[in-house]
């Protein structure tokens, strides 16, 4: 979910809608804003941001104070009544909340017993009656105390900002386990629960810790914790990102982000290869070396997209810097007693650097006294700030919710890592290394060829978008971009679809195949070419349609498969960052061609804040 807030001398509903719409890659199942003017105005509905503009603006909302709020549903349905801000019995506070109240059952039973009555089913009218409760049981209690109280009843994650309406003159926001940050403008401050929405204000900005609560006035904003202690305070700076959350030429964020993917591996080499290649830097990295390289192991642990990128950096970490690495989803490695050694390395990827189950793993590792490493996009973000050290993917801002220039970035990013660990293991020959890296440096132009073939993508996807299923193979470091292929198709077009080892295809996903099954095959002439055209005949052998990825003239599969995409010749280890470019073409066009809402798909967030 995605908070927006203002305080100053501007009017805040165009403020705090332009916030929303930035903000709503973090979910569009609701919105809603609420302003104090006098008296205090609450505009909120079920639907897109872009809705509740023209039924708010309808009403001449006014006022320059006030909170915002794009929802993805955890309590309760999306509905006009489970929408945010939620406001208390008696209308002391109004509240926008991120994250999940564990204890809002035992809280709601309470509240209730002392006579509260709910309107909704979710945890935050909860927490705006609880404020209410401790405001109003000692009339002493200020706004902030009573929020202060509340909160230290409170399992669970929040982000929250406040408007007390006998306390006409501020915004309270706090944070445990979800992201808020401040902007520090000149007469005015903005919180939100990234920093889209306060780019084109101010470029200071102050991350909240967990536990930090602030209190904004126009003229002034104080930092402290929910226990009333001072906390300090450290100033941020953001670079200038205007203009990149702008669709330009392209009909929708994705395709436009699948374009930009060759200008954003080269901003991810940038200071990161030496001119003649001999050597990787990378300097988030350093400091932390020498104890990568005595590691014991390592484990990667992700979330979506990034777990699949973790898959690919098994393959290549193995092979080339001969050390063990686990893969985990983050959602399981948090909750199964993992064995930890001092002597990990545990390396979390993660596009927005707040994906809920993945700050968890992190802080579980760090406990165990592994060393932790973050990969990840979003400068400041939390993974970045509670990770010992990392690299920056520098893939620009993401916006399409289903992940494509982030995901190669992650991907240069570990390539990155794995050749330069297996340089100082010496687990690889300079011959190798040298290759490899020369290799690397022309995955962009390799890429470029292959976004050439969109056309013809479209047309393969003309043929396939009325699939009920889909299957897609690889082996090796290319089974991953089957997972991925399958996982951006299911995604944005709703067709079920699977990815497998191509190697196991015959013990199950076979059943499946009929002559209504599309099967993308990834099938560059490696290794395994012989094996997978085995698959392929397997497969047409049982009517399948077999749509396969081949090397550049490859005449061998041209009577084989039904539709052949060519990809660029390169070293197997760095195939996957061009396999995907045409996996994720073909879901895009199929997504188009269905009709579906492709940067937005449906019951998916970008960023899921929420375990
Ligand atoms: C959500 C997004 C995916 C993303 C995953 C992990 O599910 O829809 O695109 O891969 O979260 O996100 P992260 O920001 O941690 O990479």
């Amino acid at each position: 979910c995605g908070i927006v807030g203002y305080i100053g001398n501007r009017e805040a509903f165009p403020v705090l809608i332009n916030g929303l719409k930035k903000l709503e890659y973090r979910g569009y199942d609701s919105a809603g804003v609420a302003l104090l003017n006098g008296s205090l105005e609450v505009f909120k509905q079920k639907g897109k941001v872009a809705d509740l503009e023209s039924f708010a603006a309808a009403k001449n909302p006014a006022g320059s104070i006030g909170i915002g709020h794009t929802r993805w549903a955890t309590h309760g349905i999306p509905s006009d009544e489970n929408s945010h801000p939620h406001q208390s019995m008696n209308g002391y506070f109004t509240v926008v909340h991120n994250g999940i109240v564990e204890n809002y059952a035992q809280l709601k039973s309470d509240l209730t017993a002392h006579g509260y009555r709910f309107v909704s089913e979710t945890d935050t009218e909860v927490l705006a009656c609880l404020f209410e409760f401790f405001y109003t049981q000692n009339s002493g209690n200020s706004a902030e105390a009573a929020v202060q109280l509340a909160l230290s009843k409170v399992v669970g994650a929040y982000g929250i900002a406040v408007l007390c309406s006998s306390e006409k003159d501020k915004i309270i926001a706090a944070r445990k386990g979800s992201p808020l940050v401040i902007g520090l403008g000149t007469g005015e401050y903005f919180v939100a629960s990234d920093a889209s929405p306060i780019a084109e204000f101010t470029s200071h900005v102050v991350y909240l810790n967990d536990y930090d609560l602030v209190v904004l006035q126009r003229s002034n904003f104080t930092l402290k914790n929910i226990e009333n202690n001072p906390v300090s305070l450290t100033v941020s700076s953001l670079e200038d990102r205007i203009g990149e959350t702008e669709k330009g030429d392209f009909d929708h964020f994705m395709l436009k982000e699948i374009f930009e993917q060759p200008q954003t591996i080269e901003e991810t080499f940038k200071g990161r290869l030496n001119p003649g290649y001999s050597e990787i830097v990378l300097g988030g990295l350093q400091n932390v070396f020498p104890r990568i390289v005595d590691a014991r192991r390592i484990i990667i642990i992700g979330c979506g997209t990034s777990w699949h990128a973790a898959l690919i950096a098994e393959y290549l970490l193995e092979e080339y810097a001969r050390i063990p690495v686990e893969v985990e989803y983050a959602s399981e490695f948090r909750y199964r007693k993992p064995v930890i050694y001092k002597d990990d390395v545990v390396i979390l990827i993660s596009q927005s650097g707040e994906t809920a189950d993945t700050l968890a793993a992190l802080r579980l590792a760090k406990n165990e006294g592994a060393l932790v490493l973050g990969i990840c996009n979003v400068v400041g973000s939390s993974l970045a700030r509670e990770t010992e050290a990392g690299v920056y993917t520098h893939a620009g801002v993401e916006i399409g919710v289903a992940s494509t220039k982030a995901f190669t970035a992650q991907m240069t990013v570990l390539t990155l890592f794995a050749l330069k660990l297996a340089k100082e293991k010496s687990t690889i020959s300079a011959k190798e290394f040298d290759v490899l890296v020369k290799e690397l440096a022309e995955i962009p132009e390799k890429g470029r060829v292959i976004l050439q073939q969109n056309h013809r993508i479209q047309e393969i996807a003309a043929k396939y978008k009325d699939a009920v299923n889909a299957l897609y193979l690889g082996r090796g470091c290319l089974f991953p971009v089957a997972l991925e292929g399958a996982l951006k198709l299911k995604e944005i077009s709703y067709i079920h679809a699977e990815g497998y080892a191509a190697g196991e295809m015959k013990h199950g996903p076979i059943a499946l195949v009929d002559d209504n099954l599309p099967v993308v095959v990834v099938a560059p002439q490696d290794a395994f070419y012989e094996k997978i055209v085995s698959n392929i005949q397997e497969i047409k052998a049982r009517k399948g349609n077999v749509i396969a990825i081949i090397s550049e003239g490859d005449s061998g599969l041209g009577e084989l498969a039904d539709d052949l995409i060519e990809i660029p010749g390169s070293q197997p280890a760095l195939a996957p960052l061009l396999a995907v470019l045409p996996l994720q073409l073909l879901a895009y066009h199929i997504a188009v061609l269905r009709g579906c809402n492709v940067d937005q798909p449906r019951n998916l967030a970008k960023s899921v804040t929420v375990e």
